[in-house]
C-alpha cells in the first residue's frame, strides 16, 4: 500500500468514478442534444489496460470504491472484461456501475460474474410516454426488462433507482415512484437537476427541490430518516408503516449540497481527471501514462491535482460558469 490520498481541505479520497465512454444510446434532455456530441477519437479513450493501471495505484492509494460510469458504460466493447480486471485489483473493495439500463438484459449476469457488487439503475419515469420525452428513446419497456433481469440476482442488490427531478415533470412521477418503491426492494432516488447540460438550458427554477418531493410522498406515505451514511450522496427515509420493500432517498446537490465531506474523483474516458463534478481545469493522465511514467511518477501527478480539489461546488453563486464538458463527458 501507499500513504492515503487527501485533499488540501483535510478529506481523505475513498471513491472514484470511471468514465469508461462518452457515448451514450440515450438523449436525455437535462444532458445530451438530440443530435449527440462530437465523440472522441478512438484512439483518446483509455485501453483497459491503462485505466486499470490508474484504478490500480488509486487503490493502493486506499481508494477502495470504483464506479464505472459514462456516456452509457454499457456501450463499451467488453465492458464485463475491464469489471474482472478492477475487481481483482488488491485494495478495490466496492465495484459499483451506474447504468441507463437499455443493456442490462444482455450484460447483467455477465458484470455480477465479473465482480460488479452495487447497479444504479437510471429510470426518470414510470410512464411510458413521459420515458419517450425525456430520453427521447422508447425504452421504458426494455428498461423495465434489464431491472428484472437484475433483480432476479440475488448478488446484485441492493439496487437503486436513479430519477432525475425535474420542475413542472417530476411532480407527477413521486407517487408512482413511491409506490415503486413500497413494492420492490429498490431504493429509489430523486436527484436535483445540475447545471451539467450540454445545451447550457439549465435554471434555477428547473430544480425541484428534494424537500419538495419529500413532502408530496410524505402526505401520502409517511417517511422516516435513516442515518445519513458518511460522504454519501443521497438522504434516505425508510416508509413508516413498515410496509414498504424499498426506501426512497433524495440527493440534494443544488439545495444542501454535500460538498463537506466529499470523498470522490473523477475519471474521464480520454484520461483526466477531475477533482470535482464542476471542476474547470482538469488534469491530463493520459500523456504521461503514454510517454512512459512509471507509477511514483503518476502518483505525484495524482497527488497534487487532488491537494487542490475544489472545497464545494458554486452552483448557487453568482457568476457561477458551468464546465465546458457536459455530464455525459464527465461521468455523472
Ligand atoms: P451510491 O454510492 O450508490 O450512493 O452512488 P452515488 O449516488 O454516488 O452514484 P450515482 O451514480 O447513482 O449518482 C447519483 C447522482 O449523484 C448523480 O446525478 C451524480 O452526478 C450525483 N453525484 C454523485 N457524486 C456527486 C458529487 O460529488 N457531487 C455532486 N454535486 N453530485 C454528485
Ligand atoms: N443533473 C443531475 N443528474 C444528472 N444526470 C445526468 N445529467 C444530470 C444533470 N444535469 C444523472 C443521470 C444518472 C446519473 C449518473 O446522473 O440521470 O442517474
Ligand atoms: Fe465534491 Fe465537487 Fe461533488 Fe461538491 S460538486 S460534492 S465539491 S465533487
Amino acid at each position: 500500500g501507499r500513504e492515503a490520498l487527501v485533499d488540501g481541505h483535510g478529506r481523505r479520497i475513498g471513491d472514484v468514478r470511471v468514465s469508461v465512454t462518452d457515448r451514450c444510446n440515450f438523449r436525455c434532455q437535462y444532458c445530451m442534444p438530440a443530435e449527440g456530441l462530437p465523440w472522441l477519437e478512438r484512439s483518446d479513450v483509455l485501453s483497459f489496460e491503462e485505466l486499470t493501471r490508474i484504478v490500480r495505484l488509486l487503490a493502493e492509494m486506499g481508494v477502495g470504491g470504483v464506479r464505472l460510469t459514462g456516456g452509457e458504460p454499457l456501450v463499451r466493447r467488453d465492458l464485463p472484461r475491464l469489471a474482472a480486471m478492477v475487481a481483482a485489483l488488491p485494495g478495490v473493495e466496492d465495484l459499483a456501475i451506474t447504468t441507463n439500463g437499455f443493456l442490462l438484459e444482455r450484460d447483467a449476469r455477465a458484470l455480477v460474474d465479473a465482480g460488479v457488487r452495487r447497479f444504479n439503475v437510471s429510470i426518470d419515469s414510470l410512464q411510458r410516454d413521459r420515458f419517450y420525452e425525456l430520453t427521447r428513446r422508447d425504452a421504458l419497456p426494455r428498461v423495465l426488462a434489464g431491472l428484472e433481469a437484475l433483480a432476479a440476482i440475488p448478488q446484485a442488490h441492493p439496487i437503486k433507482v436513479n430519477a432525475v427531478a425535474l420542475r413542472d415533470f417530476t411532480e407527477q412521477e413521486a407517487l408512482p415512484f413511491a409506490a415503486f418503491a413500497r413494492e420492490h426492494p429498490f431504493e429509489v432516488r430523486f436527484i436535483e437537476v445540475m447545471p451539467l447540460d450540454a445545451d447550457r438550458r439549465w435554471t434555477p427554477e428547473q430544480v425541484l427541490t428534494g424537500q419538495e418531493l419529500h413532502d408530496l410522498i410524505h402526505a401520502v406515505h409517511p417517511l422516516e430518516p435513516l442515518e445519513r451514511a458518511p460522504s454519501s450522496t443521497a438522504r434516505v427515509y425508510r416508509f413508516a408503516d413498515g410496509r414498504g420493500a424499498g426506501t426512497i432517498g433524495f440527493i440534494n446537490p443544488v439545495s444542501e449540497p454535500f460538498c463537506d465531506d466529499c470523498n470522490r474523483l473523477r475519471l474521464t474516458a480520454d484520461g483526466k481527471l477531475r477533482t470535482c463534478l464542476f471542476s474547470v481545469n482538469e488534469t491530463d493522465l493520459r500523456t504521461p501514462l503514454r510517454d512512459g511514467t512509471d507509477d511514483d511518477g503518476l502518483v505525484q501527478i495524482i497527488r497534487d491535482a487532488v491537494w487542490r480539489k475544489e472545497l464545494k461546488h458554486r452552483v448557487n453563486d453568482p457568476g457561477f460558469v458551468q464546465p465546458p464538458r457536459s455530464m455525459s463527458a464527465i461521468g455523472g
